[in-house]
């Protein structure tokens, strides 16, 4: 089981996109994968399944939030109780939804003073709910301004992508957020999270700038970069990759770019497993 989290400084950038072709790469390769929604807005879990599916899975208590609740009150649970299948391109894929419940577990866990390590749960918590049945967990969460979801999913993960993109403030933001973080697990920031860039539009002056501010930012990056593109909305029907759905469009450089940070991803993997 590896888990690899998406975390961000600001809302918006593309985690939940960008978890979303990962998993389809992972499927294609025939690994197991499950994507873990973190995100109480359900971003992830909607956009697969669908408002009404989420709404139905929230109202029989079938959710992450439900499961995590379950768990801190000393339960035994099994994760894939709570995991559902999503049509993903051409492929199945387990995710296990997310809902308004996950703002009420990680309060519980969080600030009930009940739980010592809280940033430890989730991680216990998928260890002993038979999470191992996956090869591959994705956790999507919200960005850094809520950072008990950030921290815990830092913690959970066995690697993390730092997903930005290069304009405005957020070159500092991330560098900002990544100091924190450094901070937070005192010492492997650098073995443990790399910072993707996405939606970079090339070609102008002010692209070429913020591609500047991002390459001179201090911290470990993919060096694949991921280009602003229209098709990368279509995540159901993954149309960069098939190239059915209504855009019908079949972006052969966007899917070199997702094959590339696929590459990277895994030679990363694997270096953490020589290294034991
Ligand atoms: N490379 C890209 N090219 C074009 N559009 C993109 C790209 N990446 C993401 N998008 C679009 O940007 C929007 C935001 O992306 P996404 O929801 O993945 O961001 P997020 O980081 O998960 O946001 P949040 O913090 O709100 O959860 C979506 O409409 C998505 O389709
Ligand atoms: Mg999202």
């Amino acid at each position: 089981m590896q888990v690899i989290a998406f975390l961000s400084a600001s809302g918006g950038v593309g985690k939940t996109t960008i978890a979303a072709h990962l998993a389809y790469m992972f499927r294609r390769e025939g690994n197991n994968v499950l994507l873990a929604d973190m995100d109480p807005s359900a971003g992830l879990s909607v956009t697969l399944l669908g408002e009404h599916r989420v709404l139905e899975l929230e109202g029989r208590g079938r959710t992450v939030g439900d499961a995590l609740l379950r768990f801190l009150r000393g339960n035994s649970v099994e994760v894939s109780d709570y995991v559902v299948q999503a049509k993903l391109g051409e492929f199945a894929v387990d995710i296990m939804p997310s809902g308004d419940l996950l703002s009420d577990a990680m309060g519980s866990l969080w600030y009930s003073g009940n739980y010592p390590s809280p940033e430890l749960r989730v991680r216990e918590f998928l260890e002993r709910s038979g999470a191992h049945r996956w090869d591959v967990i994705l956790l999507d969460t919200i960005p850094f301004y809520e950072r008990r979801y950030t921290l815990t999913a830092l913690y959970t993960a066995d690697k993390v992508i730092i997903v930005t993109h290069p304009y405005g403030s957020e070159p500092q933001r991330v560098k900002r957020m990544y100091s924190k973080l450094a901070q937070a697990v005192r010492s492997g920031i650098d073995i443990k999270a790399r910072v993707l860039v996405n939606r970079a539009r090339v070609g102008t002056a002010e692209a070429e700038h913020a591609m500047e501010r991002v390459a001179a930012l201090d911290v470990p990056k993919f060096s694949t970069v991921i280009h602003e593109r229209v098709c990368y909305s279509g995540i159901p029907q993954m149309e960069c990759f098939t190239g059915r759905g209504k855009n019908k469009v079949k972006d052969k450089n966007a899917i070199g770019e997702v094959e590339k940070l696929f590459a990277e991803l895994k030679d990363w993997l694997s270096v953490q497993l020589t290294l034991g």
